[in-house]
């Protein structure tokens, strides 16, 4: 089944020559909050808020593409406590800004949206409604990955005991 942002011509418009990109293409290959690719968070971060966005009336389009760069670093999650500097959650915003800028311009909006999309984890102040869509949406998501790792395991879990229960 197809995911929602595959078949939104707009929202693919907006995107499409980031999502194609070697760099964002690279962060399929790595886990994120264990369950999932980096790729696939950053699209439904970056999806969620540009439908959002559309219906608050802010500015979709760098929410979207914003969104879909906000975590563009390349180190696995379990090698977060390596990352050095003020920590991995001060410092990956500031990574994936700096490979952001690499493969596309940024305005003074997607560099916020960016920079602090990690608000409330650190002392980051979001500048713009568009900085604080993301952040929330990236929370959301992160729940929602949560979720599902946390019931994945339940599940396995309870699978092991009822078959060590049926073989006794
Ligand atoms: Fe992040
Ligand atoms: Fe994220």
């Amino acid at each position: 089944m197809k995911a929602l942002w595959e078949t939104d011509r707009d929202y693919l418009e907006i995107v499409q020559d980031l999502l194609v990109h070697e760099d964002v293409q690279r962060l399929a290959e790595l886990v994120h909050h264990k369950v999932t690719d980096r790729l696939t968070h950053c699209l439904n971060v970056s999806y969620r808020s540009y439908r959002v966005a559309k219906r608050l009336g802010l500015d979709a389009h760098k929410v979207a593409r914003a969104g879909l760069l906000h975590d563009l670093f390349f180190y696995e999650g379990e090698d977060k406590h390596e990352v050095g500097g003020r920590g991995h959650n001060f410092e990956h915003p500031r990574i994936a800004l700096r490979n952001a800028l690499k493969i596309t311009e940024l305005c003074e909006v997607e560099r916020d949206i960016i920079l602090k999309h990690m608000s409330g984890a650190t002392n980051d102040v979001p500048l713009y409604p568009e900085s604080l869509l993301v952040s929330c949406m990236d929370k959301q998501v992160a729940m929602m990955e949560l979720c599902v790792g946390y019931s994945r395991r339940v599940h396995h879990f309870m699978r092991r005991v009822t078959l060590a229960w049926v073989k006794q």
